[in-house]
């Protein structure tokens, strides 16, 4: 089937025939640039991801803090902008107080949401060095579990105050005269959920998270406060949780989080890579939903204020979700949600990057979950670190895309999917364009970036771009992530075995057509002039 529009009427594309995808691209669609924090990682107390992740003191690969040099090598390259930290489930139980001050002094825990020994020997203090260290920006999560609202206002009092109160005074005697001005903050992670430590009601969370979060803008009136919204599409309350929070809090918040875990599960898609690879329609389905119900409450607040959304978690998560994959049985370190991730999992967090960016008039955060050994494209061990094939999509978005997203018009013939009526229910629409194209201009550097995605699983398709009041010039870059097999991995051993090759690109112009071959995520990076 041909998805039909008066533009295709008036290039005259013929209707049924097999023919190229087109894209009309046109004026930005955000009147100022996007956020880059749409493009931010998460990174949590969990299994491998802090310690020996990034944080393994005594190894040849650590610095004389402890932090592992060739991770910071890593994403210092990747140039991460916003890393959400320290949970995830673990901010739950975590009492911030245990990861501050004398290393000696820190209290050895159990930490409860993945049973695993906690030493402590990272906490907020580290994290914030190691922020600076590789240049990013950090989204501090509170515990809205066990967690008072008076702890909450204690931390970001710590953090954010510069000096002469007890906890500003206590961040000072651990050696940090100046504040350190975290601006984001989550008010706790994804209460509505049954695993959740100190699970509430959304009445309960929404009360709690107001109270907290007025206080907290009396030590700091410039924070940015994010609500926790409902923890998936296929949770009971799920938009019901979301307004109910919103009626109790919309006033005293600026955000709300969105997550969503991906996987290719017999239920969901029935082994379908066709089925796989559309599922990042649902997420661009969410990001709707969410805001509507923001609208919804600002309608009914009468509110001047419009809400972002935070898509702060988000990721292919299938594999490792059970058993000793998620049970750390009182570990320190344990490998746990250690997904090792193929090239059909790289497609289809190409398709989510896609989602993020021509969303990101509403979504100005968005973190892949995660970003080291747990569910993460990067991964450790005693020799290095190795990048999954995820890493190659999400290191091209974060290096290519610049400056506004770009209107895009898009015609592409589509295939049908039937639904699953679960989680990812992407089908309810039930025809997928076999192409998902988004594009950015970044006007003053002169630069565009076109991110392609072709889902067909056989065959080379088309792309023909037509230009409008931007012409490229000059194709700078052009890469494809590609393969045979679907279900390639990299290993340290083979390391290179789902990575970038170089595609042919078509001549700049304004009317330029790229060959997409099967199965492939593909960027290009032009340059422009208007
Ligand atoms: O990222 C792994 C876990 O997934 C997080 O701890 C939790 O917030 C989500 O359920």
């Amino acid at each position: 089937m041909l998805a039909t529009g008066s533009w295709l009427d008036a290039i005259g594309y013929a209707q049924g025939t097999r023919g190229p995808a087109r894209a009309l691209l046109q004026q930005p669609r955000l009147r100022g640039d996007f956020d880059r924090r749409v493009l931010g990682a998460f990174l949590e107390h969990l299994g491998r991801a802090i310690y020996t992740g990034l944080y393994q003191p005594g190894s040849p690969l650590a610095d004389t803090n402890g932090f592992r040099a060739d991770v910071v090598r890593e994403i210092k390259e990747l140039g991460v902008p916003i890393i959400r930290y320290p949970g995830g489930n673990f901010v739950s139980g975590y009492n911030w107080l245990d990861g501050v001050g004398p290393k000696q002094q820190r209290p050895t825990v159990l930490e409860r949401a993945w049973n695993s020994i906690e030493t402590n020997q990272f906490g907020t203090n580290e994290f914030i060095d190691w922020c600076r260290m590789v240049g990013t920006e950090p989204l501090l999560g509170m515990n809205f579990g066990t967690g008072t609202a008076e702890m909450a206002v204690a931390y970001v009092e710590y953090c954010n105050l510069e000096r002469g109160t007890k906890w500003s005074d206590l961040r000072r005697s651990h050696g940090y005269d100046s504040p350190h001005n975290v601006r984001y903050w989550c008010l706790g992670n994804e209460m509505d959920g049954p695993w959740q430590i100190g699970q509430l009601q959304a009445r309960e969370y929404g009360r709690k998270a107001r109270d907290a979060a007025r206080q907290m803008r009396v030590v700091d009136p410039n924070l940015q406060l994010i609500a926790c919204g409902s923890s998936g599409t296929n949770m009971p309350q799920y938009l019901i949780w979301d307004r109910e929070v919103l009626e109790e809090c919309y006033d005293q918040v600026d955000g709300i989080s969105l997550h969503a875990y991906y996987g290719n599960t017999q239920a969901l898609t029935r082994n379908s890579a066709a089925r796989y690879l559309a599922m990042n329609l649902d997420m661009d389905r969410q990001i709707l939903e969410i805001a509507a119900v923001c609208d919804y409450v600002q309608g009914l607040r009468r509110s001047s204020k419009r809400l972002w959304l935070s898509f702060d978690e988000w990721n292919v998560w299938y594999r490792a979700r059970s058993g000793d994959a998620v049970n750390g049985r009182r570990q320190f370190a344990p490998k746990l949600l250690e997904e090792v991730y193929n090239l059909e999992d790289a497609l289809l967090v190409g398709g989510f990057v896609n989602t993020l960016l021509r969303n990101a008039a509403r979504v100005r955060i968005g973190c892949i979950a995660q970003l080291v050994n747990a569910i993460a494209p990067l991964v450790t061990n005693d020799t290095g670190v190795l990048r999954q094939s995820t890493f190659f999509p999400y290191a091209w978005a974060l290096r290519y895309a610049r400056g506004r997203v770009l209107d895009l018009r898009v015609e592409s013939e589509t295939y049908p999917i039937t639904a699953t009526g679960l989680q990812a229910d992407f089908a309810r629409n039930d025809q997928v364009p076999f192409v998902d194209v988004v594009a950015t201009l970044d006007s003053p550097g002169g630069q565009a970036c076109v991110l392609m995605l072709n889902r067909d699983l056989e065959g080379e398709r088309e792309l023909a771009l037509e230009w409008r009041d931007i012409t490229p010039t000059r194709v700078l870059a052009c890469e494809t992530l590609t393969g045979a097999d679907l279900k390639a991995f990299n290993t340290f051993e083979q390391p290179r075995r789902v990575a970038p090759q170089r595609l042919d690109p078509p001549v700049a112009g304004t009317r330029m057509t790229f060959k997409l071959p099967p199965r492939s995520y593909t960027i290009a990076q032009l340059a422009t002039m208007s």
